[in-house]
């Protein structure tokens, strides 16, 4: 499938403006509410006890706000985020290095923490359950190991895909929290905000219709944002309204809920190939020449969060809904 611009990944694009868009407090954060009322009383709680925060597991989608809370959650303990990630590591000793050099009550985030290889996993057991690793010594019949005492700290691991964690890690997790898509009445404050940020007019209805097709994922409301700016500023005189969102979105091939060709093509495939479903997803996968896994992590889940697919024990289908948006009748 095409590269979109509704990718919910984070493109070049994204990480100049994100920077500065970045909430860096719990009160600044918008949506969400479960995980922050959760987080608010960890936090409270290992500050008046002078401790760590309990490790943190975050998953879901791409784009919700993961290594932001991470990064709220170091702000509001007062300490510092070291930032890594699941493939960057490749051998024990560098995680070991990374644990060793923290400071006592730092975060340390692991982002796509379920690509960690196996052995690296390992150093972190000891690690997140005795804040202690241990170090091999010598070889063979001389080989020992010695324990290394390590300073508390806070392991946020974040994932898109909770299902391909290790049982023995997501067990060492004290908190596992998973977000959720954004209602578009969040993502337009959070749209009314950036807007503020970027020195960009818009009003209330533009903000809402931008919500609307932004995926419930502020990353890409506020990529669209700087896109519709550009419209507006050649065609309309700078200030965003529904009619240049409307304008503008519908050049880029984002329809009213957010769909693009891509996740059209998937509904059109189910219904037209296999008859509305059920269709297996590797089947299904094949047929659209795409790789399963992305299939069901990065698309799927906006599709099944609208109604317009059932995950059945048999396969994917087609809902009703999904035949009205297209436009189809049910067969
Ligand atoms: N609750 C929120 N309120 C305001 N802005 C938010 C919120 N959540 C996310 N954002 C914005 O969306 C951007 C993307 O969020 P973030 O990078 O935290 O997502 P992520 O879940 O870590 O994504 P990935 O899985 O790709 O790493 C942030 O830079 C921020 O500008
Ligand atoms: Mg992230």
């Amino acid at each position: 499938m095409e590269r979109r611009i509704i990718t919910t990944e984070a493109t070049t694009e994204d990480v100049v403006i994100e920077t500065t868009l970045r909430p860096q407090c719990l009160n600044d954060y918008i949506g969400q509410e479960k995980i922050k009322s959760t987080l608010k009383i960890y936090i409270e709680a290992a500050k008046s006890r002078g401790e760590a925060l309990d490790h943190v597991l975050f998953y879901g989608p791409p784009g919700l706000g993961k290594t932001t809370l991470s990064g709220i959650i170091a702000n509001e303990m007062g300490t510092k985020m070291k930032v890594t990630s699941g493939p960057a590591i490749e051998k024990p000793g560098e995680m070991a290095a990374i644990l060793n050099n923290l400071q006592e009550g730092d975060v340390l985030f692991v982002d796509e923490i379920h690509r960690l290889n196996r052995q690296v996993e390992e150093v972190l057991y000891p690690a997140m359950e005795d804040f202690a690793i241990d170090i091999m010594l010598g070889k063979d019949s001389t080989a020992r190991s010695i324990r290394l005492e390590l300073p508390r700290f806070t392991l946020v691991g974040a994932t898109t895909r909770a299902g391909l964690l290790t049982a023995p890690l997501r067990d060492r997790f004290g908190v596992i929290q998973r977000l959720e898509f954004y209602t578009p009445q969040e993502l337009r404050t959070i749209i009314m905000h950036s807007a503020r940020v970027l020195g960009v007019e818009i009003d209330p209805e533009g903000a809402l219709e931008l919500a609307r097709r932004s995926r419930g994922t502020p990353r890409l409301a506020n990529r669209l944002l700087k896109r519709v700016r550009d419209f507006a500023q050649v065609k309309y005189e700078g200030a965003i309204t529904k009619e240049v969102t409307d304008f503008a979105l519908d050049i880029m091939d984002v329809d009213k809920l957010g769909l693009d060709q891509n996740d059209r093509n998937i509904l059109l495939m189910i219904i037209e190939k296999f008859s509305g479903g059920p269709v297996g997803l590797d089947t299904l996968a094949a047929a659209l020449g795409e790789d399963a896994g992305t299939l069901e992590d990065v698309y799927e889940p906006y599709l099944l969060m609208n109604g317009l697919i059932n995950r059945t024990p048999r396969g994917r289908m087609a809902t009703e809904n999904a035949y009205r948006h297209l436009g189809l009748e049910m067969g």
